[in-house]
């Protein structure tokens, strides 16, 4: 038996502090017109000295919970997207249950770079599939300006912390939407374009200073070229196979990494860009949150509301990409 992949809660949080153009400036060689010309952004969220994954992930979980009525003693599963967790080990997931008084589920974390929530959506359905009794806190957070080089103009202006968690189950009286469909996949032959250091690779001798590879680097204009048209290619197929075109999507929601790609991607789609949604302009690339962020401001904004049909679609280091279907 097929059973549904409902979406039932997503709660948000986003720091308060708003790293503005204007304040990049006084940190490194760059203007407002670069910036907002090549990427659309104009400020994105940095988390303050005493936060961190966890803590923004476990803000968003106490949201989705008080808005859902579930307890954290029901949750069966508690899930993390993130590719900057708090610590290697144990799991941000472990750490926000342990948090949040849920500490016999199981929880663990995953890590497809800005795919990862859509990634994430995917392991959740295969769950419910399996055990349709299941209820799964999914969290996507991201602290990525612990991770940006401040010396590297082209890549510390992209990048925003923030944090959504979302409940699946696969029953509910009054869910937000339910999964449609699915598709996930990677090239990773071309791994090396987007990384992120700091792992267990080489050996690191205490005391000895972090190098550059720690912080996220990136191939700019070839992760542009694949991000296109990968997520493009990903938006047709899943159309195709559910027999759908573009003109049955009320609304695209891409991930949020830059205007010009949201741009070309919509283009290509053929689709109208006012059925296009985009807040890179306030966060930047939060990476694995994008996508809920996005989609948890479309609701709130009324945008989005029942009765719409929704097409996600991510891309990420790895390279991994992802589209999904929503109906709402
Ligand atoms: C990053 C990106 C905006 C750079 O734009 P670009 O047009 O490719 O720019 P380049 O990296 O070729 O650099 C062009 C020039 O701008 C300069 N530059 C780079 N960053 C700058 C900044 N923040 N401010 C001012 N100048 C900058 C470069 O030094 C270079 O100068 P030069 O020609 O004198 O050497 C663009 O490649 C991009 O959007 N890539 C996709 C990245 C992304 O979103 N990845 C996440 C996917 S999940």
């Amino acid at each position: 038996m097929n059973h549904a992949c409902l979406l039932t809660a997503l709660g948000v949080y986003t720091p308060e502090h708003r790293l503005t153009n204007a304040e990049l400036c006084t940190m490194v060689d760059t203007s407002d017109e670069w910036i907002t010309s090549r990427t659309g952004i104009c400020s994105r969220r940095r988390l303050a000295p005493e936060e961190s994954t966890a803590t923004m992930g476990l803000a968003a979980a106490k949201r989705a919970l008080q808005s859902s009525g579930i307890q954290p003693q029901d949750l069966s599963h508690i899930i993390v997207a993130t590719c900057t967790p708090d610590k290697l080990c144990p799991s941000t997931a472990c750490i926000i249950a342990g948090s949040l008084g849920a500490p016999s589920c199981m929880a663990f974390d995953i890590n497809a770079a800005c795919s990862g929530y859509l990634y994430g959506v995917s392991l959740c359905r295969s769950i419910l599939a399996g055990q349709p009794d299941a209820t799964i806190l999914f969290i996507a957070a991201e602290a990525m300006t612990r991770r940006m080089n401040w010396n590297d103009r082209s890549t510390c202006v992209l990048f925003g912390d923030g944090a959504t968690a979302s409940i699946f189950s696969a029953t509910a009286e009054q869910p937000l939407a339910q999964v449609r469909d699915v598709l996930c996949d990677a090239d990773c032959s071309l791994h090396s374009l987007i990384t992120i250091g700091g792992g267990a690779e080489k050996e690191l001798p205490a005391g000895q200073s972090i190098e550059d590879d720690f912080f996220l680097q990136m191939q700019g204009r070839e992760v542009f070229k694949h991000a296109v048209r990968r997520m493009a290619e990903a938006c047709k197929t899943l159309l195709e196979r559910n027999g759908l075109t573009i003109h049955d999507i009320d609304l695209l929601v891409p991930h949020q990494a830059n205007m010009r790609i949201i741009d070309a991607v919509g283009s290509r789609l053929g689709i109208a860009s006012s059925k296009v949604f985009a807040n890179v302009e306030q966060y930047g690339n939060t990476s694995a949150a994008s996508v809920p962020l996005a989609l948890a401001e479309a609701l709130q904004t009324q945008v989005l509301s029942h009765g719409k049909r929704v097409l996600c679609v991510s891309f990420g280091a790895g390279l991994t990409w992802s589209a999904l279907l929503l109906d709402f």
